[in-house]
């Protein structure tokens, strides 16, 4: 599996340039797309599951075009959406048969068996015979999973898949991944949350006002980063100043003051000494002092 993004634009009706010429190669694994609110990740996704045009520019997956090829493109896909939302009377288990059907699954028996394994899957089968649109915020996204999964899809895209999940079902969710991505798909997720790229993404891009930042491992993007975060121990106004200057990933109280963490260019404080950046820092200081200066 493999998708090709060339030149991509998306220029929304009121004028808004949510994509400016993004260019893109994604192979089979799982691959984060991450970035702010607004930085254009939903408008990509709608873009690569053929249910927005974009205004120029060219995506080809597996060297189908998504402008022309879009019935045998729905056929490999499966899609969640940020805002997953239903109006059904039906009841869990008919969702995802009628998902399933969706999917091309024509046998009835087949469908019977994948829906049994996928509402064990995401931990819904006490659930099975309420009504869908009953189940708690959570239990809705973990349908909401299961429906993007039923047809075994050879792309599957998840737009902010963990929001609303506890940690728990977090886990789970993404050992559910890991399985698929071992079966020669693309898996996309998109999100804001660090965390979740860098326990289960080979690869990645940063996006930020439609402007690709950077794409490639986690481990690339922290390497980029070493040399530039620092750790200071601080005592009330000097922390003011601190901030002030720089961007603070985080502050733990000690018995003299605080230990800050911050990222930087670079810095003068006889004090701050250097650490080891993560995937956090990484991100933080790419946003801050990066990713402009790359337009
Ligand atoms: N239908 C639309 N019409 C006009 N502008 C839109 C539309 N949809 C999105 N936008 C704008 O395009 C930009 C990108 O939005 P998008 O939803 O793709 O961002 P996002 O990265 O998914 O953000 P979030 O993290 O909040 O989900 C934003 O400025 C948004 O306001
Ligand atoms: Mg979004």
């Amino acid at each position: 599996m493999n998708i090709s993004i060339q030149n991509l634009n998306k220029i929304y009706d009121n004028g808004k340039h949510a994509l400016t010429d993004i260019n893109l190669e994604i192979e089979s694994g799982m691959f984060g797309l991450l970035g702010p609110n607004g930085a254009g990740k939903s408008t990509l996704m709608r873009i690569l599951v053929t249910l927005m045009k974009p205004t120029s520019g060219k995506v080809l997956i597996d060297g189908m075009d998504i402008t022309k090829n879009r019935a045998e493109i729905r056929e490999v896909l499966g899609y969640l959406p940020q805002d997953f939302r239903f109006f059904t009377k039906l009841k869990t288990w008919e969702f995802l048969d009628y998902a399933a059907r969706l999917a091309g699954i024509k046998s009835k028996k087949e469908r019977l068996q994948k829906v049994d394994l996928w509402l064990e899957n995401v931990g819904l089968f006490d659930a099975r015979d309420r009504n869908a649109d009953k189940l708690s915020g959570g239990m809705k996204r973990r349908l909401g999973i299961a429906q993007a999964l039923i047809g075994d899809p050879k792309l599957l895209v998840v737009d902010e898949p963990t929001t609303g999940l506890d940690p728990e079902e977090r886990i789970r969710f993404r050992n559910i991944l890991s399985d698929i991505s071992r079966q020669d798909a693309i898996i996309i997720l998109s999100t804001h949350i660090v965390g979740d790229i860098s326990s289960i993404c080979q690869s990645m891009t940063l996006l930020d006002d439609g402007y690709l930042g950077f794409s490639g491992s986690p481990e690339e993007l922290i390497a980029k980063t070493a040399g530039h975060v620092y750790q200071i121990n601080t005592s009330g106004t000097d922390y003011d100043l601190l901030k002030n200057t720089y961007p603070i990933i985080s502050t733990i109280p000690t018995d003299e003051g605080w230990d800050v963490q911050f990222v930087a260019d670079k810095v003068s404080l006889p004090n701050a000494k250097q650490i080891e950046p993560n995937l956090e820092h990484a991100y933080v200081y790419f946003m801050e002092y990066m990713s402009n200066s790359n337009y």
